[in-house]
């Protein structure tokens, strides 16, 4: 937990607005060396509140995402790019359509690969990341399971880039948004623990009661692949942003 720089707000309106700003002197240091920021993103709800504020500075302040690359952390499988559970449409929903970032340099995986090209996906996938220097910093929420991309509890510290099942808590939670449970895929492809803990820097935020009592297990329990967030812990750049409820049993 020493390592662990742990950050509090009163609302995740005011914990992403930090967090954001940390992102604009990236993108913008970056800019000035002529080299490309390498963000690594995130879906589900969490992120939300920080993309609507990337989108503010985008559109009142000038930033520009003309330098930057992303690479997403997962991709349902099974799952067409324009279907509108899918990773590909929440992104460009949520941040890539509202502003100026080239899609080309936009990589999420692709969860309508042919069973046989996985693997070669994958590892183009994380050649790809290799390639674009390796990421700068990388954006996370956390799942109930104390999963981070899609890596549920059991994958391994040094997992990369593959094909995983998906527990089924994480299914269950996923089911509104997919109209009941039977809808909601039961396989993804993630980048896995070890790819993410290759990035620079680590941001994970939270928000919500609910996310208390797995970021209590994940950041002062023990480093276990139980909880793979934990890993994290052995991490040399990480930061929580986390609003009151979440930080709730962090004592
Ligand atoms: C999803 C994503 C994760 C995300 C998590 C939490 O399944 N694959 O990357 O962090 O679940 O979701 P939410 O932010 O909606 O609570």
């Amino acid at each position: 937990m020493s390592r662990i720089d742990v950050r509090i707000q009163a609302s995740a309106e005011e914990a992403v607005r930090e967090l954001a700003g940390e992102l604009r002197e990236l993108i913008r240091r970056c800019q000035d060396e002529g080299r490309r920021a390498v963000l690594g993103l995130a879906t589900g709800r969490t992120p939300l509140p920080l993309y609507s504020e990337l989108i503010r500075l985008h559109r009142e302040e000038e930033l520009s995402f003309r330098n930057v690359i992303t690479f997403n952390l997962d991709e349902y499988l099974g799952l067409p790019p324009d279907h509108p559970q899918s990773y590909r449409s929440f992104m460009r929903e949520q941040f890539f359509d509202h502003v100026d970032i080239d899609p080309e340099c936009t990589h999420i995986p692709d969860g309508m690969v042919p069973e046989e090209e996985v693997v070669a996906h994958c590892e183009a996938y994380e050649r790809a990341i290799e390639e674009a220097g390796g990421i700068d910093l990388q954006i996370l929420g956390i799942g109930r399971t104390g999963h981070i991309g899609f890596n549920e509890p059991g994958s391994p510290a040094d997992s990369r880039t593959r094909r995983v099942a998906l527990d089924e808590m994480t299914r269950s939670d996923a089911a509104p948004a997919f109209d009941g449970l039977a809808k909601v895929p039961t396989e993804a492809i993630t980048m896995g623990c070890g790819t993410i803990l290759a990035a620079a820097r680590l941001r994970l935020m939270a928000w919500g009661a609910n996310k208390a009592e797995i970021l209590r297990k994940a950041f002062l329990g023990p480093v276990t692949a139980e909880v793979p967030a934990s890993f994290l812990q052995e991490h040399e750049d990480v930061r929580l942003f986390l609003d009151g409820p979440a930080a709730g049993e962090m004592d």
